[in-house]
C-alpha cells in the first residue's frame, strides 16, 4: 500500500462512525432513499451504478434505484460484507452504517440482546399516503428501543406537486403522534428518493425550485446533525464486580470497566451497600510488574482498597456521586425467547453484568407483535414476542436505565438453567430508591427513653400503631379515614390522621408528585406514623402511597402494629366520582404525572384488611373497620 494510501486509510479508520437505522414501509420508498442516498454521497463501491444499469439495460427493465440497495443486500446475504460496523454511506462529516435486518422481529431481538444497537434512526413515510398505521407502528418500536435521535424523511414529494400544504399537514400530524410516544423529531423532512430533491442535494436554490418554501436541512445534513454518542470512557464509572480474591493480605476486586475510567486515589462506591472507599491500586493481572494508575472502559482490572470493606460479587463500583439507580422493581422491554411463555408471578432468575437475582414478573402492561408492531393487553409473553413488563427482586440491585448506559441497563431472563430472553431497563414512573435507605450522618447514637412502649398502652388501654389506607385519589382514603377516627375518638382511643393533602402543606411542602418525590413523601409519613405509634397512638394515615417498596419501607419502620388497609376502588369509580376534578385535568393532560392515568398504582399483593367501597357506604366501612381495630389494638 502506497504511504499516502496508509496514512488516508488511518485518518479514515478515525473518523466517527455513527450506528443509524432507517424505518418505514418498503412501499413508503425506503429501499430507493437508501440507494439515492449511496448515490448522493458518493458512497457507492466504483462501477456498482454502472453494472445495475447494465443490468437494467439487458433486461430492458427502467433503472430504479431501489435496484442499487437490493444489490447491496444480496452482497450481504451471500456474506460478504456482514461486519455490523461496515461503513454504509459516509458524509464529509462522518461514516454511518445502517444497522439492517430482515423483520421487525430480527430488528427487535438485535436490539434487546445487545446484538446491534442504533444511535439514530430515519424514519420514511410517504406523502401519498401520509400517516398510516404503520407509520405509527415504527415510531413506537423506535420509543420502544430509546432511540433518541430521530428525524423524519416524507417522501414521494413529486407524487403531491411538491405541495407545503400536504407536508404541513403530515408534519404536524406525525409529529404529534411521535410526541405522544415520546419520540422527538429533530427534523421532518420533505424529499423525493426517486427525484433527488433533499436527500443530499438542496433543491430549492435551482430553477426547478421544487420546494423553494422549505428551509430545513436535507436528509444528509439532518443525519449529519445527530450527535455521536458520548465515548464509554467519558460516561459514568461502571465496573460490576466479578469476584473478589484474596492474597496473602491484600484483597483484590476483579472486574471489567463497563464504562468510564478509575485512578488510584478515586474514592469509589459499592451499590446497592453503599460503601465506599478509595482506591489503593490498580494491580496487573495476574501478577503485578509496573502498576497502572489509572485505566478505563473496556478494561479488565483488579484493585485493592484503602479500607476493608465489604465487596462482593454482583455490586457495581461506581464514583461516589454519579452512582447507578437503586431499586428492587423495574420496567423492561423484553424480548422473549423461552419455550415456555413468560408469565406472572413465576420465579425467574435475571443477571445484570455480573449480579444475579431472584425476581417475578408483576405485571406484563402489554405485549407487542413483533411482525405487524400492534400492541395490546395481555397475561404472559409468548415466544418471540415483545413484552413491556414490570419486574420486582427480591431485594434491592443496582442497575442503569438503558438510555442512560446500555450496559447496565440491560439484563437477560433465566428459566431454569436457560437463558429465555434479554430487555432493557427503563425507571419510567419509577423512582431511585438511593436515597431512601442511605444513612448520610455519622457519629450519631441512639437514645433510650424511661418511659417505654408497654407504659404508654397500659395508660391508653390500647395498643398504638398504624391503619395505612392506601389506594386511588378519590378512592375514599380520607372519608373513611376520618369518619373512623371520630368514631374511635369517641370510643376512648387516642389517634390522629395522618393526611396526604394536609402533610404537603407543611413537612412535605417541598415535594411533588415525581417518582422520588411520593418515595420521599412516603418515607417521611412512615418515619412520623412510627413515632406516633411508638407514643401510643393508632394512625390513620391516608396517602395514595402508590409503590409496594415505599409501604414495605413503612411497615419495616413501623414494625408490629402495622396494618395495611386497601381502599380497593376501581378507577372508573374514582374517576366517575372526581371530588377534587383531578381526573379530568389529568386527561386534559393539565396534571402531569396522575395516579392510575399518567402514573402507576400498585395494588398491595396482601392487605391485611380490604375496603370495597364501590359496594359499601361509609358507615359500613367504618363499622367493620371498628370491629378489626377493637380485635388488633385492645389490651
Ligand atoms: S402520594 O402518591 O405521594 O402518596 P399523596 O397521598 O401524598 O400522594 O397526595 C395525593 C393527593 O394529591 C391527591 O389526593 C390529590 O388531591 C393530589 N394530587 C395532586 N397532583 C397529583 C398527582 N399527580 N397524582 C396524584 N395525586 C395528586
Amino acid at each position: 500500500m502506497p504511504k499516502d494510501a496508509k496514512i488516508q486509510a488511518e485518518a479514515d479508520r478515525n473518523r466517527e462512525l455513527l450506528r443509524t437505522v432507517i424505518v418505514g414501509h418498503v412501499d413508503h420508498g425506503k429501499s430507493t432513499l437508501v440507494g439515492r442516498l449511496f448515490h448522493d454521497t458518493g458512497s457507492l463501491p466504483d462501477g456498482k451504478m454502472e453494472a445495475i444499469t447494465e443490468m437494467c439495460r439487458k433486461r430492458g427493465m427502467p433503472f430504479e434505484w431501489a435496484f442499487l440497495m437490493d444489490a447491496m443486500q444480496a452482497e450481504r446475504d451471500q456474506g460478504i460484507t456482514i461486519d455490523t460496523s461496515q461503513i454504509w454511506f459516509h458524509t464529509e462529516k462522518r461514516d454511518y452504517t445502517i444497522i439492517d435486518a430482515p423483520g421487525h422481529t430480527e430488528f427487535l431481538k438485535n436490539m434487546v440482546t445487545g446484538a446491534a444497537q442504533a444511535d439514530a434512526a430515519l424514519l420514511v413515510i410517504d406523502a401519498g399516503e401520509g400517516v398510516q398505521e404503520q407509520s405509527r407502528r415504527h415510531g413506537y418500536l423506535l420509543s420502544l428501543m430509546g432511540v433518541r435521535q430521530v428525524a423524519v424523511a416524507v417522501n414521494k414529494m413529486d407524487r403531491v406537486d411538491y405541495s407545503q400544504a400536504r407536508f404541513d399537514e403530515i408534519e404536524a400530524e406525525y409529529r404529534q403522534y411521535l410526541n405522544s410516544v415520546g419520540v422527538d423529531a429533530t427534523f421532518v423532512v420533505p424529499v423525493s428518493a426517486r427525484e433527488g430533491d433533499m436527500i443530499a442535494m438542496r433543491t430549492d436554490g435551482d430553477e426547478k425550485a421544487n420546494m423553494g418554501w422549505y428551509k430545513g436541512p436535507t436528509v444528509v445534513e439532518a443525519f449529519d446533525s445527530f450527535k455521536m454518542p458520548e465515548p464509554l470512557s467519558h460516561q459514568a464509572l461502571r465496573m460490576p464486580v466479578q469476584d473478589v480474591y484474596k492474597f496473602d493480605d491484600r484483597r483484590i476486586i476483579a472486574g471489567r470497566i463497563e464504562s468510564g475510567k478509575l485512578r488510584v486515589g478515586d474514592r469509589v462506591m459499592f451499590s446497592p451497600l453503599n460503601k465506599s472507599s478509595r482506591i489503593k491500586s490498580i494491580e496487573t493481572w495476574p501478577d503485578s510488574r509496573e502498576n497502572p494508575t489509572a485505566a478505563s472502559a473496556g478494561e479488565s482490572v483488579g484493585i485493592t482498597l484503602e479500607e476493608q470493606i465489604f465487596v462482593e460479587r454482583g455490586q457495581i463500583m461506581s464514583q461516589v456521586d454519579n452512582p447507578p439507580v437503586e431499586t428492587d422493581v423495574f420496567r423492561a422491554r423484553i424480548f422473549w425467547l423461552g419455550r415456555e411463555p413468560l408469565s406472572v408471578k413465576k420465579a425467574y432468575k435475571i443477571k445484570i453484568g455480573t449480579l444475579q437475582a431472584n425476581a417475578k414478573i408483576e405485571s406484563v402492561e402489554r405485549i407487542v407483535d413483533t411482525g405487524d408492531l400492534s400492541n395490546r393487553e395481555a397475561e404472559q409473553v409468548e415466544r418471540n414476542q415483545v413484552g413491556e413488563v414490570i419486574i420486582r427482586c427480591k431485594r434491592m440491585i443496582a442497575l442503569d436505565e438503558f438510555t442512560e448506559n446500555p450496559n447496565t441497563g440491560r439484563f437477560v431472563i433465566v428459566d431454569g438453567y436457560d437463558i429465555a430472553g434479554g430487555g432493557i431497563i427503563s425507571m419510567e414512573g419509577y423512582p431511585d430508591q438511593r436515597s431512601l435507605s442511605t444513612v448520610k450522618s455519622t457519629n450519631i447514637y441512639k437514645v433510650t427513653t424511661n418511659v417505654d412502649r408497654a407504659a404508654r398502652e397500659r395508660r391508653n388501654h390500647h395498643k398504638g400503631g398504624v391503619l395505612w389506607f392506601t389506594g386511588l385519589s378519590g378512592a375514599g382514603k380520607s372519608t373513611i379515614a376520618v369518619a373512623l377516627e371520630k368514631a374511635l375518638f369517641e370510643r376512648g382511643y387516642s389517634t390522629y390522621v395522618l393526611d396526604g393533602d394536609n402533610v404537603r402543606y407543611g413537612l412535605n411542602a417541598n415535594l411533588g408528585f415525581s417518582p422520588e418525590d411520593r418515595a420521599e413523601n412516603i418515607r417521611r409519613v412512615g418515619e412520623v406514623a412510627s413515632l406516633f405509634s411508638d407514643a401510643g397512638v393508632i394512625v390513620l394515615s391516608s396517602f395514595i402511597s402508590p409503590y409496594r417498596s415505599d409501604r414495605q419501607r413503612a411497615r419495616d419502620s413501623v414494625g408490629e402494629g402495622f396494618h395495611e388497609i386497601y381502599v380497593a376502588t376501581p378507577l372508573e369509580v374514582c374517576e366517575e366520582r372526581d371530588p377534587k376534578g383531578l381526573y379530568k385535568k389529568a386527561r386534559s393532560g393539565e396534571i402531569k404525572d396522575f395516579t392510575g392515568v399518567s402514573a402507576p398504582y400498585e395494588e398491595p399483593a396482601e392487605a391485611d384488611f380490604t375496603l370495597r367501597t364501590a359496594e359499601r357506604s361509609v358507615e359500613e366501612c367504618v363499622e367493620e373497620l371498628l370491629g378489626y381495630v377493637g380485635h388488633k389494638f385492645d389490651l
